[in-house]
């Protein structure tokens, strides 16, 4: 099972790639996470990447492709993954067909995430992610709130707000997904892999929809 997860900032695709791990066995690929990892080590493309993160714009092609051929090429895709975050231009989608053709691989489905703006910027400026990388896991101050407060439940450590969570910089990421990234649901559509689904109402019911989608179930365009 080979899944992209498409939708803009605070979709839900982390949460629902955290879920979905669980369930299948196969390993989220976030091109976010790796980009913050690499900030937080102080690498070179990390320092760079922070720039372009800090603005809501997006980080060049060439260094998320590099690190997206690298990642696919790991034994532990073989069974599947889930790309969270990338593709996010059609270029990133292009590359992203080649490199998977030179590993005899493909796309499966791609679930589209339709949340409207307003939601979204409710949702990312609430939102709290644990510091622990290996773990992750994000909360929201009211919708979904750590027991603990400012503690992680799955894992007791610390909560922080992410640098790129505050509202100005959360609608120049929106904008940036409408001018970018929006134009991948036409890509995909044409290839006849978009699967929309509805990205508001409980995590569990999302998770349903999208679990039913990938075992071949229900997928129109209703949301249910
Ligand atoms: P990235 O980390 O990918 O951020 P993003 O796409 O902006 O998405 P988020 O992680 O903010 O949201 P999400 O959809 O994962 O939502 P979540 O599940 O956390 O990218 C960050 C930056 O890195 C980019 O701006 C760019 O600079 C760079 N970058 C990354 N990939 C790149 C690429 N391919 N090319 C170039 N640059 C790249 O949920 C959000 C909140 O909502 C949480 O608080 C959660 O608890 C809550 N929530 C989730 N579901 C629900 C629900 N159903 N109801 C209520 N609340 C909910
Ligand atoms: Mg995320």
């Amino acid at each position: 099972m080979n899944l992209i997860l498409l939708g803009g900032p605070g979709a839900g695709k982390g949460t629902q790639a955290k879920k979905l791990i669980d369930k299948f066995q196969i390993p989220q690929i976030s091109t976010g996470d790796i980009l913050r990892a690499a900030v937080k080590e102080g690498t070179e493309m990390g320092r760079k990447a922070k720039e372009f993160m800090d603005a809501g714009k997006l980080v060049p092609d060439e260094v998320v492709i590099g690190i997206i051929k690298d990642r696919l090429a790991q034994p532990d895709c073989k069974k599947g993954f889930i790309l969270d975050g990338f593709p996010r231009t059609v270029p990133q989608a292009e590359a992203l067909d080649k490199v998977l053709m030179g590993l005899g691989n493909k796309i499966d489905h791609v679930v589209s995430i339709d949340v409207d703006e307003e939601a979204l910027v409710t949702r990312l400026t609430g939102r709290r992610t644990c510091k622990n990388a290996a773990c992750g896991q994000m909360f929201h101050i009211k919708f979904t709130p750590s027991k603990k407060e400012g503690v992680c439940d799955k894992c007791g450590t610390e909560l922080y707000q992410r640098d790129d969570d505050n509202e100005a910089t959360v609608r120049n990421r929106l904008a940036t997904y409408n001018q970018a990234t929006a134009p991948l649901i036409g890509y995909y559509t044409a290839k006849g892999l978009v699967r929309p689904i509805a990205g508001v109402g409980s995590i569990d019911d999302i998770f349903n929809k999208i679990v039913g989608i990938v075992s071949g179930g229900h997928s129109c365009a209703c949301g249910r």
